[in-house]
Formats: C-alpha cells, sequence, structure tokens
C-alpha cells in the first residue's frame, strides 16, 4: 500500500524563487505525487472550486507548499481555502470529503530557526504561527502535522537550499510509503527533525 499526495503550491514571484523552486523540483519527480501550482493556474484568482475538490477526494496527504508571507501563506492559498472548503463538502452535516486526510504544511522562512521560538524575533515557533491551518484541517476531520520548514532562506547557500529540497523529496516518499505514522509525526516540532539527514541550520538572520 502506498499514499498519493497532492502538493498545493503559491508563489506569487515563483520567477524570483530560489528555494520553493528546488523544493517543487523535488516533488515533480515522484511518482504518486501530483503538483498542482495556484498561481500558474489561477493568475486572475478566479478557482476552478470543483476540479480543486475533485483533486483533494483523489489524494490521500495534502501538502500545502509556499514560502511563509507575512507569518502565513500568500494570498491565493488563502484563497483556495476560502472558497475549497465548503460546507458540505469539506464541513459541517454529511460533509466527509477530507476526513482522516493528513494536511501538513512545507514552508520556506527569511527567518533562522532561533528567532522562531517564543522567545526569539519572531516570538513563536512557525508551527504555533500556523495555527489556522491546524484548526481548519482539524474541524474538517483531517489530521494535521507539523510542518517542514527551510529556514534562515535569504542567506541559504545554492547546495544548502539542495539539501534542503532533497530532504523534502525524502519525507515526501516516506509519507507516501507510509514508513512515517501520525504518532511519529506529532512527536516534533518540525518535520526536518524525523529525517536521517537532518540537521538544524542555524545559521543567517
Ligand atoms: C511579502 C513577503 C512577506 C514575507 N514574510 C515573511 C515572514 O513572515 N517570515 C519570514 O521568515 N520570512 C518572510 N518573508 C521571506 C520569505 O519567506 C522568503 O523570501 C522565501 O521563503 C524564500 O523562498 P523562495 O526562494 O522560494 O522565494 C517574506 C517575504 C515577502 C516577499
Amino acid at each position: 500500500m502506498s499514499n498519493s499526495i497532492l502538493v498545493v503550491f503559491a508563489h506569487p514571484a515563483f520567477e524570483r524563487s530560489r528555494i520553493n523552486r528546488l523544493m517543487l523540483d523535488q516533488a515533480t519527480a515522484l511518482d504518486n505525487v501530483a503538483v498542482c501550482d495556484l498561481y500558474e493556474l489561477y493568475p486572475d484568482f478566479y478557482i476552478d472550486v470543483a476540479a480543486e475538490q475533485q483533486k483533494l477526494r483523489e489524494h490521500d496527504i495534502i501538502v500545502l507548499q509556499h514560502p511563509l508571507y507575512w507569518y502565513s501563506c500568500p494570498a491565493l492559498m488563502k484563497e483556495w481555502i476560502d472558497l475549497v472548503f465548503e460546507p458540505g463538502f469539506a464541513y459541517g452535516p454529511g460533509a466527509d470529503a477530507l476526513k482522516g486526510k493528513w494536511l501538513l504544511t512545507a514552508t520556506s522562512a527569511g527567518g533562522k530557526l532561533e528567532s522562531y521560538t517564543r522567545e526569539g524575533h519572531n516570538g513563536a515557533t512557525v508551527q504555533e504561527l500556523l495555527l489556522p491551518f491546524n484548526r481548519t484541517a482539524t474541524l474538517c476531520g483531517m489530521r494535521y502535522l507539523p510542518p517542514f520548514v527551510v529556514h534562515s532562506g535569504h542567506k541559504l547557500k545554492r547546495d544548502e537550499i539542495q539539501e534542503y529540497a532533497d530532504q523534502y523529496g525524502e519525507l515526501l516518499t516516506e509519507f507516501r510509503e507510509e514508513h512515517i505514522s501520525l504518532k511519529q509525526a506529532n512527536s516534533v516540532v518540525e518535520l526536518n527533525e524525523l529525517l536521517p539527514s537532518f540537521h538544524p541550520n542555524n545559521g543567517g538572520g
């Protein structure tokens, strides 16, 4: 048995992306991982709700991949959630389309790992900041997982970014092959910690 994964991707300035571009290359290369690039599909913000709901129905694990923008996701991803997670589909009486699916965020942040602590510059972990996604998933009966996070985005060199991208590919593969249990996933603050190749990047600003 293996899981099918849908990566819902949002980057408003993909042509300037250093990190998400390499992460997306990894996702695109994997079997049984579908990628939906929202800014490419819907540059005018007119989302095909029925088509997006069908994609969600067809996959077991939903990954929201985006750069961290003002401690959240870019606008089109929020619009996608607002429109696609409809009552009767995602929640409310009789709605069970998303029940039991797993949802996680894969994001890149300009800020370094240490700045994302209660005591640090940003005053909270990325996981804590993503609480609205956690609650949304939970309300819809999904199983919400900690995020995969690339830190110190502005300072990373090309080979360091590639290392993170490889980790992301590794993580998607582990999830696809059901090698990571819900319990394991929920035992960490960031999913990066579950990978054998993980080493925290504390550099950068
Ligand atoms: C509008 C905007 C808002 C941003 N907000 C944050 C933020 O809240 N926290 C953070 O760590 N980085 C923030 N950044 C930095 C981006 O997250 C960073 O440039 C991005 O993750 C790099 O990924 P990329 O190479 O794929 O573009 C922001 C950048 C922009 C343009």
